[in-house]
């Protein structure tokens, strides 16, 4: 075989790997507003105006609550069943029951309001005042991913160093 016939062969085999690679992604793209299928594209998703709010400010929207509540779930390392309890009458689409996220039936989520306006009370009279004030104490502040915040051990000078 011929040098320049091998190059121009390895070439075209480069160039179809790169097609098959740009046509393989773009089967994988998110379906745009010209999916050939025909489908419209997605609803962005919303969420209903909070109709139970007795510690947050009553004013918030459905995507605001959202928000703040991803902080909690991810600042304790939980999910949202641990405070939000289940509707046996309402199954969704997966066959499971939907959260009742205005209901108060969950223990839980007395202790967390409890926790709320705790952490709003501290930074307000207190942190908030310090004059080097930056960042607000939040639910992450303490609890560090878990739903129990774990004791804090000090390094001990005596520990013998690590091998
Ligand atoms: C640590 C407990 C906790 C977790 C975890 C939690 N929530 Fe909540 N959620 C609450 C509390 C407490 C309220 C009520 C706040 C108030 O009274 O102002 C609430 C209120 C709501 C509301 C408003 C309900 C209404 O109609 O008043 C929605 C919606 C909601 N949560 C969704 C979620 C979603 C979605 C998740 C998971 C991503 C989640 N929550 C995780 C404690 C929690
Ligand atoms: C100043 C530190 C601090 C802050 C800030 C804080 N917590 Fe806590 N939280 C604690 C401590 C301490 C406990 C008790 C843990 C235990 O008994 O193991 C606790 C317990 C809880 C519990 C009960 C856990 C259980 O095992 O039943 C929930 C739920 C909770 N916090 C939610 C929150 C939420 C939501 C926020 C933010 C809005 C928050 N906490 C902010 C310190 C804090």
């Amino acid at each position: 075989m011929k040098p320049s016939f091998q190059f121009r062969l390895s070439a075209a085999a480069v160039l179809l790997t790169a097609a098959a690679f740009i046509v393989s992604t773009a089967a994988q793209a998110p379906q745009g507003p010209q999916d050939p299928a025909g489908n419209p594209p997605p609803e962005p998703r919303t969420f209903p105006a909070p109709a139970n709010l007795k510690v947050l400010p009553r004013d918030l929207s459905g995507q605001q609550v959202h928000d703040i509540m991803e902080q909690w779930e991810a600042g304790l390392g939980i999910r949202c069943d641990s405070c939000h309890a289940e509707d046996p009458n309402n199954i969704g689409p997966n066959g499971r029951p939907q959260l009742n996220f205005a209901s108060d039936s969950k223990p839980m989520k007395a202790v967390a309001r409890m926790m709320y306006t705790m952490t709003e009370e501290i930074n307000r009279s207190y942190v908030a005042k310090i004059d080097s004030f930056g960042a607000p104490v939040t639910c992450g502040t303490c609890h560090r991913g878990h739903l129990g915040p774990e004791p804090f051990l000090i390094p001990s000078a005596e520990r013998p160093p690590a091998p």
